[in-house]
């Protein structure tokens, strides 16, 4: 296999279906040398995808080429279905999902197959079937996200450098998703792929609910208490099934349950999210953790958590919940860097179902479990984690407690006193070179992405979920005296927040989050959970005005509507809250 040309293109409008827009898809050939990059190809302008690093580098056979100007009886210059590099090699049905590929000094990875858009029918202007028949060709290429950056150039030899033992083939990818949508069995065994990237398996979940018609789960069912233990001094565990011994569908090592709490007292239900740390003790459901949150522990809090304390307290074994399937993006993304998972608290949630997934998945990556607890009693899910790393050559653990309690045994239970720090990060991985993921309280967040990145960690090697209220991390903190000056509009005004159900109006101020954490703020009560744009429960009708989004929500609200959990003002808005 070899590169035979390597193409980028500037943006430039392209006239598609009634509108222009602005493309990277002309492409012609790069001479010599080119650098690739996380995002591609160093000089290239990709729009569409250009924060979509699983879509990097689109790689399409010249044997293709041969095939396509055959039957359109025209020449095709490379580049004109938009790759960036023109390779000879075999047919897609010889490519797998996460085959690693070297090309010169760059290292890529098959992420993909490449879907047709309306940009390759405006561009290649062959009729507006032209992408279903590219679809039905099966000569679709492949996406590759960058393993390692490096430079390439035409000529280079493509080499295989890894296939995993069980791979998913390509061609098999296309016809679960597009040919035959509906082969349930075939969509599970997609879903099993550990090399699906998240973006994919989202999408797919999606196709098995639809798949499975009326008894798929979109919204809230009921799920049974199976079990029920006591995790640590403040932590209780689920287990979570299906009724009818069904078994609940698979998530994602990191997604999380919605559930729909009764708790007595309150006049509306409380609604929380619980990450799904692994199956069930059966197999067939869900385990959760879920820790007390008890008075005076949170930002600004003055009464003990409602939603944990109702599940620690009054949820037993037998009992029903109402629960929405599983959610969220924060999972492993494929690669080839050694993986730093790096929790605190009960922020070990996701990094234990990742670490199990891990573990099963035949990758060769090193895996570093780093976890801090305040002693033994508050420490959870340690035993699984015991059973996975003892004795393992891949995957490693380390935890520190930081107010260790008489009982516990340095050396046994935990590895040093005090909290987890940079310095113990640099000390335990051979390298600072890592994929990192970190969940744990606000200030353990904070210090660690914030002092990787000072050490040099790329942003987008560093992936984080809130378990409260989000916090931007790398915006510049608005200083404490001027967090309540208000923030004026274009002509001079103050930008102005309307609750139009509550009848309150209020100047929106420099120091605030969200429209939610200012609603909180004059003392309003609105449904909420995730707080971070995944679970939509804060969705709300926006009834005048504009808003941006401190965080990008999972799935954008439809027109008219707003997630105000992430959401700021940029012009004043009437929400119908
Ligand atoms: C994606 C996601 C996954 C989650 N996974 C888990 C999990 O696996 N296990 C688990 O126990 N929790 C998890 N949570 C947190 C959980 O959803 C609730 O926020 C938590 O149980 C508190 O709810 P509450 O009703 O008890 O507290 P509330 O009554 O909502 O809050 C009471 C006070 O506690 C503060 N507070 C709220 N949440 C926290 C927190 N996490 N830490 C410190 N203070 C807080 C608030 O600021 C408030 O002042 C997750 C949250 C998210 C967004
Ligand atoms: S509270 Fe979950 S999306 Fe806003």
């Amino acid at each position: 296999m070899q590169v035979l040309s390597i193409n980028a293109g500037p943006l430039k409008p392209l006239a598609v279906q009634q509108e222009v827009i602005k493309s990277g898809f002309y492409k012609g050939a790069c001479e010599g040398e080119v650098q690739v990059v996380k995002i591609g190809i160093e000089g290239d302008f990709r729009v569409a995808c250009a924060t979509d690093y699983n879509r990097a580098v689109f790689f399409y056979q010249s044997s293709y080429y041969d095939r396509w100007r055959e039957e359109l009886k025209r020449d095709l210059p490379y580049g004109m279905i938009g790759e960036n590099v023109t390779f000879d090699g075999p047919d897609d049905s010889e490519f797998y999902l996460g085959d690693v590929l070297r090309i010169g000094s760059a290292v890529l990875c098959i992420t993909q197959p490449r879907f047709p858009c309306r940009k390759l029918t405006a561009r290649i202007q062959e009729g507006d079937d032209f992408p279903l028949r590219y679809l039905k060709s099966g000569r679709l290429g492949f996406f590759c996200n960058v393993v390692e950056e490096g430079k390439m150039s035409p000529g280079d030899p493509i080499i295989l450098e890894h296939r995993e033992t069980d791979p998913y083939p390509l061609t098999e990818f296309t016809r679960v998703t597009f040919l035959e949508p509906r082969d349930v069995e075939s969509i599970r065994r997609m879903l099993a792929c550990p090399v699906l990237v998240p973006e994919w398996k989202i999408r797919v979940e999606r196709q098995l609910r639809r798949a499975i018609g009326a008894e798929g789960w979109s919204d809230y069912r009921p799920i049974s208490v199976v079990g029920r233990r006591v995790e640590s001094a403040d932590t209780i565990s689920l287990d979570l099934e299906g009724a009818a011994d069904e078994t609940l569908p698979d998530f994602i090592a990191g997604q999380f349950v919605t559930l729909r709490l009764d708790v007595p007292g309150e006049s509306d239900p409380v609604v929380r999210t619980y990450t799904i740390n692994g199956r069930s003790a059966s197999g067939r459901g869900y385990s959760i953790a879920v820790k007390r949150i008890p008075e005076g522990e949170g930002n600004d809090s003055t009464m003990t958590g409602i939603g944990s304390s109702h599940v620690n307290d009054k949820v037993r074994e037998g009992d029903t919940l109402m629960a929405l399937p599983p959610r969220g993006l924060f999972a492993v993304e494929p690669g080839a860097r050694p993986i730093a998972l790096l929790s605190a608290g009960i922020g070990v949630t996701p990094m234990m179902a990742m670490l199990e997934q891990l573990a099963t998945c035949p990758l060769s990556r090193q895996v570093y479990f780093i976890h801090g607890a305040r002693s033994g009693r508050e420490h959870v899910l340690d035993v699984r984690v015991r059973k996975l790393t003892d004795g393992s050559e891949l995957l490693h653990r380390f935890v520190k407690y930081s107010q260790p309690s008489p009982e516990d045994v340095e050396g046994r239970d935990f590895d040093a006193p005090g909290r987890v720090t940079i310095a113990d990060i640099e000390t335990i991985l051979p390298s600072l070179e890592a994929d990192y993921y970190v969940c744990g309280p606000v200030g353990f967040m904070r210090d660690t992405i914030r002092g990787l990145v000072d050490r040099g960690i790329a942003k987008d090697h560093i992936r984080y979920e809130f378990f409260g209220q989000n916090e931007p991390l790398f915006e510049e903190p608005v200083a404490a005296e001027d967090a309540d000056e208000p923030v004026m509009d274009s002509a001079g005004n103050p930008i102005m927040v309307t609750f139009a159900r509550s009848g309150v109006s209020v100047p929106w101020p420099r120091g605030a989050f969200s429209i939610l954490s200012l609603a909180e703020r004059r003392g309003l009560r609105l449904m909420n959970s995730c707080r971070t744009g995944l679970c939509n429960v804060c969705v709300c009708r926006l009834d005048a005005g504009k808003v941006s989004y401190a965080v990008e929500p999972l799935e954008s609200p439809p027109e008219g509507e707003v997630m105000i959990c992430c959401a700021r003002p940029t012009t004043s808005v009437m929400v119908n809250a």
